[in-house]
């Protein structure tokens, strides 16, 4: 046991973003994707990673699996997996994390009778007893299990807390309060979980967490409340993903809590803050989610002044207009880091700097891209660098590559496009495609080279930073067949960039499609569905 976790004070941060955040329509994260992101949060210093939900599919177990066997020396996260309060569950989650340093199985049933009711067709006698056996079978795997009565804040509380009482009995070690569609108020959950202290004396000995939702607009605080009423770990994803309005934001009830500490009663945690804004930007760029400017700690906006008023202030001195410093959330990472007459070397320090050990092929990718990028804008900045690396890690993954492009486009005339295309195996396409705008007819002329017919549903490009000379980014996201899934792309030419991230998301619709009829091939029938 570390100092940290004997620290009465300590909130321990869970992050979600891998399980429920993944969880929000259109996102569909690889397994290298994921593993990114795990060695971000690894880095950001998250004390558990819930890394997904083993059981939901081929492609969750493997990514949970591969995650619990990275080095995230020296500081390993524990890794959780996610079960039903099924033996089923309980094994996949038990296998897919066994190999990680500190694994730990989450399983979970609703206590609330409208869900015992409608969904589990169940009754208050048989949920109890699932979640005892769900919690000794998980407990003869591993030693940390956490337990969670699912839409708890919804529930009888006299119930749940039998129900978690149990839990405790067969060994579970931290016990998750959900507020699983975002109902409850600060006040509400305060008295709820004062009300579980006061009927379950065995609560002391374990670790509360709260698991809140955002459906209100009050999951961070709701959080915040849990944590002042006695919960030592709290459940969040970066930039606040997750299913429908999302779950607490990490950046914000980390930043509260730091903040705030002169109210917290000696609360804190131990995330190294000012990685909060690259972690915010690697999510965003690799689940297609864009983060609203005006977004608390990670938004564009959110240290921007426009008011003469608060400029004048501010220049005068910080503290009258700002509450944090940017440079304490790593909001100062955009200074000038490279020229274009910097070298392989110096790319590859600045890289590790930004926490990326880029080498090999990868780095002489990154390099020949670099020189493009810096030949064409006058300064290379860290953000940019971000940008290039994680696009490269995309065409790595890619079972599509956009090869190049040839767009004609004048007034009065229908746009006509000639793309080339790497397939699957390797064999390159080409064909012609025309729209309502240059983009457009890239796009039709993909879908001519791929032979697949997707249906755009969104599509975006942003610039990565200010300035004339700016990367563009684009996002896309495509349905095929029943399935949605995004891509990214960046590139100082915007075409160039929606044409990637066009290809990119067809790669992973693709990827999901074969997925799901795998699950049905395989005799698994329906997917699991996600709670
Ligand atoms: O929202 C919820 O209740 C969940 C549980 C699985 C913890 O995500
Ligand atoms: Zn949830």
């Amino acid at each position: 046991m570390s100092s940290d976790e004997q620290d009465p004070n300590h909130v321990r941060i869970f992050d979600t973003t891998l399980r429920d955040g993944e969880q929000s329509p259109g996102i569909s994260l690889n397994t290298a994707e994921k593993l990114e992101i795990a060695h971000q949060l690894a880095r950001l210093g998250v004390d558990v990673i819930e890394a997904g939900f083993p059981i939901a599919s081929h492609g969750d177990f493997e990514a949970v699996e591969a995650i619990a066997r990275a080095d995230f020396y020296p500081h390993p996260p524990v890794i959780a997996g996610l079960a039903r309060a099924q033996a089923p569950d309980v094994e996949a989650a038990a296998r897919a994390v066994r190999d990680a340093e500190r694994p730990r199985i989450h399983t979970f049933i609703s206590t609330s009778d409208i869900h015992i009711v409608h969904q589990f067709r169940s009754t208050r006698e048989d949920i109890l007893a699932q979640a005892r056996a769900a919690v000794a079978h998980a407990k003869s795997y591993v030693d940390d299990v956490e337990f969670s009565p699912m839409d708890a804040t919804r529930a009888d509380l006299q119930y749940t807390a039998e129900v978690c009482a149990a839990a405790i009995e067969e060994g579970a070690t931290t016990i998750n309060i959900p507020d699983t569609v975002g109902y409850t108020t600060p006040e509400e959950y305060m008295a709820y979980l004062a009300g579980l202290y006061r009927l379950i004396p065995e609560l002391k000995d374990v670790v509360v967490s709260t698991h809140c939702h955002d459906d209100l607009g009050l999951a961070v605080a709701n959080s915040y409340a849990g944590a002042l009423a006695g919960a030592r770990q709290i459940e969040c994803a970066i930039n606040g993903i997750g299913e429908r309005a999302g779950n607490a934001s990490l950046e914000e009830i980390v930043m509260l809590l730091k903040t705030r500490g002169d109210i917290s009663e000696g609360l804190h945690t131990t995330v190294v803050t000012k990685e909060l804004a690259r972690t915010s930007r690697l999510v965003s760029r690799l689940t297609g989610y864009v983060v609203q400017p005006n977004k608390a700690i990670v938004g564009r906006n959110a240290f921007a002044h426009e008011s003469g008023i608060h400029q004048d202030g501010v220049i005068k001195e910080r503290t009258t207009y700002e509450i944090m410093d940017a440079t304490t959330v790593g909001l100062d990472a955009n200074s000038l880091v490279l020229g274009k007459h910097s070298g392989r070397a110096a790319l590859k320090q600045t890289l590790a700097e930004l926490g990326f050990v880029v080498e090999g092929a990868a780095l002489n990718t990154a390099f020949k891209r670099f020189k493009e990028i810096a030949d064409k804008k006058k300064q290379v900045t860290a953000m940019d660098l971000e940008a290039l690396v994680t696009d490269d890690l995309r065409n790595e993954l890619a079972s599509y590559t956009f090869d190049s492009f040839m767009v004609a486009a004048a007034s009065g005339r229908e746009p006509h496009a000639e793309v080339t295309v790497t397939l699957p195996d390797g064999e390159t396409a080409a064909a012609t495609g025309t729209g309502d705008g240059p983009i457009d007819s890239v796009f039709a002329a993909i879908n001519a080279a791929t032979g697949i017919d997707a249906q755009l549903r969104a599509f975006r490009v942003d610039a990565v930073t200010g300035g004339q000379d700016a990367l563009g980014e684009s996002s896309v996201v495509l349905q095929y067949e029943g399935q949605s899934a995004s891509g990214q792309g960046v590139a100082t030419d915007i075409i160039e960039a929606a044409g990637s991230a066009y290809v990119r998301a067809l790669s992973n619709v693709v990827r999901k499609v074969q997925a799901a009829a795998l699950a049905v091939d395989i005799g698994a029938g329906e997917p699991v569905p996600t709670p």
